[in-house]
């Protein structure tokens, strides 16, 4: 595996999924994998889990880490091409790439999107440039459209937890925007709803099968690249209805049907605190859980009781962020070594 971004890189969930149970029961079984291999962790945002996670599963593997705060030490990059460099940046991400290559085996990019140009984000200009220019195999750490480590370590938690109910029906897996003071990004409901609708035929990752619903205000239609096939339901409540896993997240407007309106919030301070996940929502479930990828604003997102809840996933949703790293790191050590 040369690049990480997207569900088909993985190729087989099923056996992905295998393997990260392998490695929950033994962390260390592949510890020799990456004897004397450098991972390179590239930062160009805020992180605590994909931080942390990150390095212990390359420590799980044998690697040795280098963490790269962009700015937080390094010159500020240029990443535009073609700009007069008279500004504040003093180098270019053109060079800066190459440099970083020389220095390690893999690298991982975190990378949000501007949320001001959708053509350029979407194009997955930063990510792509580190494909291009670095040498090296290149994995997602959250980019300008996906959160793959997060997707995977969420279908990790969907399945196991998904093991303790009865299967003689697909889990109901409902994808809720939920309110937020600021405008974010995509990237994490993009890489959910691909994730759950690649692993929704039944066998395909789990046994039973997903039936997949997302539920949004008018006007936050995601890009259907990552959401065909899903059923959209407007109505929170119906969408509720019956759910096994409720999976809460923020989004600002993909500009989809508004390409004027990307990455604005589009509906005022009242109006969004309905969405805000609490008991009237989750009491029409079938008692489910309830799965935020974190950080999460508490009583904007979801109320205490339902984040502090015995059904609530976000703890151990957390924790398999480890797992789905050193799955996803395996992977690129073993084709690193089969050359
Ligand atoms: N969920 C997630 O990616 O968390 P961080 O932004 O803290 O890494």
């Amino acid at each position: 595996m040369k690049s990480f971004l997207n569900v088909e890189d993985l190729g087989s969930l099923r056996q992905a999924l295998a393997e990260a149970t392998e490695i929950k029961n033994n962390r260390f079984k592949y510890v020799e994998k990456g004897r004397n291999k450098t991972a390179l962790l590239v930062f160009f945002n805020n992180s605590l889990r994909t931080r942390l996670s990150t390095q212990k599963a390359a420590q799980n593997l044998g690697m040795n880490v280098i963490v790269l705060d962009v700015n937080a030490g390094a010159w500020k990059l240029e990443t535009e091409h073609g700009v007069v460099m008279d500004g504040d940046k003093s180098e270019h991400l053109l060079e800066a790439i190459p440099v970083m290559g020389s220095y390690c085996d893999i690298i991982g990019i975190r990378s949000f999107a501007s949320l001001t140009d959708r053509e350029y984000d979407y194009a997955e200009t930063v990510y792509n440039q580190f494909v291009k220019y670095s040498g090296r195999p290149v994995f997602a750490m959250e980019t300008a459209t996906v959160h793959p480590l997060q997707a995977f370590a969420d279908l990790i938690t969907i399945n196991e937890w998904a093991a303790k109910r009865p299967a003689d029906r697909p889990v109901k897996v409902v994808l809720t925007w939920a309110p937020h003071p600021r405008a974010l990004p995509q990237a994490v409901p993009n890489s959910f709803a691909q994730w759950m609708l690649a692993a929704q035929a039944p066998g395909a990752a789990l046994p039973q099968g997903i039936e997949f619903v997302i539920t949004h205000p008018i006007g936050y239609e995601l890009d259907p690249k990552f959401t065909k096939g899903a059923t959209i339901e407007y109505d929170q409540m119906k969408a509720f209805k019956d759910a096994d896993f409720v999976y809460a997240k923020n989004w600002s407007c993909p500009g989809v049907s508004r390409i004027e309106a990307y990455g604005r919030v589009l509906n005022d301070y009242d109006t969004m605190l309905d969405w805000t996940v609490s008991a009237r929502q989750m009491d029409v479930t079938n008692n489910a859980h309830f799965m935020h990828c974190l950080p999460v604003r508490r009583n904007m997102i979801v109320t205490d009781d339902v984040i502090e809840a015995p059904t609530s996933l976000v703890i151990p949703e957390a924790a398999n962020r480890e797992i789905s790293a050193t799955v996803v790191l395996k992977r690129m050590l073993d084709a690193l070594n089969s050359h």
